[in-house]
């Protein structure tokens, strides 16, 4: 059996965790080895980042220690748990991956882009979701829903508003990659939308190995020169500092 890597990416508060427990079981059900995780902290040497990352006590963390812990916890999370999963031929449905850096540190922090992406790929050795669900949510309605604000979460509307736009354009440049819902659909509807496309993904034939490295840099790399009859969008500009 192949296996497969499906991520759940979405601000903070939009029902990400519910969705993959939805998914997990029904997966579970048809017979599918499951593995359910998340970034940051899951494994022990990953509990201890997402500790210093979340914390509201860690103070004065630089934007580049941040991005460089993130892609750190992820580095550990592909050699531990996720590529032995794959590699077993289980499903791996995963809260966060490297969008959510690409998302928070590098539209929301205001990082390069391209070099956020650039050690996010090598810490993680250039393993690729298969499948990315988006669940898009207005981050004061998600926000809203969460009683105590981790450190990430206390960073500010305008942070906010900035990952959101970050997620939506990562997933408008590779849409065969990516299932965007409106988050503030009903939960039984959204996890029917997923499950037909996790399906659809299953009975094809998937390579979470093969590259959007060249796509993404180039997409967020705002003074690199077009290759001779590429398309070219204005929209990575706007997420470049
Ligand atoms: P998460 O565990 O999803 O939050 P919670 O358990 O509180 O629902 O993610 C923790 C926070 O870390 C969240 O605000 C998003 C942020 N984050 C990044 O900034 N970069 C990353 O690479 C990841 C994976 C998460």
């Amino acid at each position: 059996m192949q296996g497969a890597f499906v991520v759940f990416e979405g601000g903070d508060g939009v029902g990400k965790s519910t969705q993959a427990a939805l998914l997990a079981e029904w997966l579970t059900d048809r017979g599918r080895e499951v593995i359910r995780t998340f970034e940051p902290g899951d494994g022990p040497v990953n509990a201890q980042i997402r500790e210093i990352l979340l914390s509201r006590s860690t103070e004065n963390l630089a934007p580049r220690a941040e991005a460089l812990l993130f892609a750190a916890d992820k580095a550990q999370h592909v050699h531990a748990i996720v590529r032995p999963a794959l590699e077993r031929g289980a499903v791996v449905v995963c809260d966060r991956y490297v969008d959510s850096t690409l998302a928070y540190q590098g539209a929301g922090r205001v990082l390069d882009m391209a070099e956020v992406e650039r050690i996010n790929w090598w810490g993680t050795d250039d393993l690729r979701p298969d499948l990315t669900v988006l669940l898009d949510l207005a981050p004061e309605a998600g926000l809203a829903g969460i009683a105590s604000h981790d450190r990430m979460e206390s960073a500010g509307e305008d942070f906010h508003a900035r990952v959101r736009a970050g997620f939506l354009a990562l997933a408008e440049r590779d849409p065969a990659r990516y299932l965007v819902l409106p988050a503030r659909e009903p939960v039984t509807a959204l996890s029917e939308r997923i499950r037909a496309r996790v399906a659809e993904l299953l009975e094809g034939e998937h390579h979470h190995e093969v590259g959007r490295r060249g796509l993404l840099s180039a997409l967020f790399d705002a003074d690199r020169d077009p290759e001779p009859g590429e398309e070219v969008s204005d929209a990575p500009a706007r997420l470049s500092p």
